[in-house]
């Protein structure tokens, strides 16, 4: 809704403001990279006091108003620099030695607005390109982080962590993707579906699942009555379409996916389809990540024919698993899958299977708790966590049903 001209807007009112305020604090051109494009209006003199005669404010006003620009000179210069570290990434840790040269600071708590201010005027700086490799420093595709944080902390799942950080990178490496990326992630609850999708989000996007550029809709909260479909629709097309506009690279998230109704997903098929209409707004920049727990089943039969038989679950490979959780996902049961058109369109690249979790995975992410809270553990805490998980099936006991669901909230019984 016209946010580009809103954009441009603010920034060409807020250029001349922020320089003005700016003035004798190290301008642009002190910073080293390319000052931004000159306002409109003369400002960067300013500071030398050419306004003074026929300038907007008569003498007498003028001396008023440097007086108090004075005063805010140190926030200025705090403006100055968070704008910086924000545009170029620098400057970002020099606010303690700035503070000494400056006397008695108003301390480091910029207005809410004018941080949002801020926010808008880098994005906008950005969006010529002059700044972060990705052209844009909401972005920030750290594939290598991506991938070290998967193999350090996803338990278990050879499969999911392949598939997932290949599909990405190709697409992340194509100058022109034909279409939207859409991945659909299968498996039991806990099995670490919800966790990849919140990487996935923390490594590309330098705010993560805060960031504008990534929405999550969780079907059971966002779209809870089937009788109010339609108006769902008209929503969610919308808030895909802003947030494209928004932000060229989004991340869609659909958490329980397997409850979407089939018309929602049919909704959103045209921003996931292959589309030559070069209209304004483009699609294939996006990606879109479904969680469900459909085929969760053929999934852990397979995991459990493997292991009767022997073979390491490391041997399942994903040609032995597609076609089997493609023939589940077609069972026209209560499956928005099976009713829309996704499968039968060929608008799903990947099938993500997240196998089910061992006795020793618990134990990894149980691990994997303590030390993300800094507390020591001992391998009897460790066990004690993982027993505490229903193990099935009855005879075998091999896999948790719960998968690592809530065992973070599970170590509260070995605090001290
Ligand atoms: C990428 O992610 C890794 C792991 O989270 C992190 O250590 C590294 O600093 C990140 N790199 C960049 C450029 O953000």
């Amino acid at each position: 809704m016209g946010q580009g001209g809103l954009l441009g807007l603010a920034c060409w009112l807020l250029l001349p403001l922020l320089l003005l305020l700016g003035g004798g604090s190290g301008g642009p051109g002190s910073r080293g990279p390319p000052p931004p494009p000159p306002p409109p209006r003369g400002g960067r003199e300013e500071e030398q006091g050419p306004v003074a005669e026929g300038g907007p404010w008569g003498r007498t006003g003028y001396e008023a108003v440097k007086k108090h620009l004075g005063a805010a000179g140190a926030l200025s210069k705090q403006y100055w620099q968070y704008l910086a570290c924000r545009v170029w990434q620098e400057g970002c840790g020099e606010e303690e030695e700035e503070e000494e040269e400056s006397g008695p600071s108003p301390g480091w708590s910029l207005p809410v607005v004018g941080q949002d201010y801020l926010e808008i005027l880098s994005a906008w700086y950005c969006s010529f390109g002059k700044c972060c490799k990705t052209g844009d420093c909401r972005i920030v595709n750290n594939i290598t982080g991506l991938e070290a944080d998967l193999n350090g902390q996803l338990h278990g799942q050879h499969l999911a962590k392949e598939v997932v950080i290949r599909a990405v990178q190709r697409f992340l490496q194509n100058p022109r993707p034909e279409k939207a990326l859409v991945l659909s992630f299968h498996g039991w609850s806990g099995t670490g579906k919800n966790f990849v999708a919140r990487m996935v989000a923390s490594h590309l996007y330098r705010d993560g699942l805060k960031s504008e550029c990534v929405r999550v809709f969780i079907s059971l909260f966002h779209f809870p009555h089937h009788k109010y479909v339609d108006s769902y629709k008209a929503q969610l097309k919308k808030q895909i379409s802003e947030t494209v506009q928004l932000c060229k690279q989004s991340l869609f998230i659909f958490d329980e996916a397997e409850k979407l109704h089939f018309s929602l997903l049919d909704a959103i098929k045209p921003f996931m389809a292959h589309y030559d209409n070069e209209g304004q707004v483009d699609y294939r920049r996006s990606i879109f990540l479904f969680l469900s727990n459909l085929g969760g089943n053929t999934i852990n039969e397979v995991a459990l024919d493997f292991w009767r038989a022997g073979r390491a679950r490391e041997e399942i490979s994903m040609e032995f698993l597609e076609q089997r959780l493609r023939l589940e996902l077609q069972e026209p049961e209560e499956n928005g899958y099976a009713r829309s058109h996704l499968l039968e369109e060929n608008l799903i690249d990947f099938f993500v299977p997240f196998l089910p979790l061992e006795y020793h995975h618990v134990k990894l992410c149980a691990r994997d708790a303590f030390l993300a809270r800094g507390l020591p553990y001992t391998e009897a805490a460790l066990d004690e966590v993982a027993r505490m998980m229903v193990f099935v099936p009855t005879e075998e006991k091999l896999f948790s049903a719960q998968g690592c669901k809530s065992v973070s909230q599970r170590i509260n019984y070995f605090l001290p």
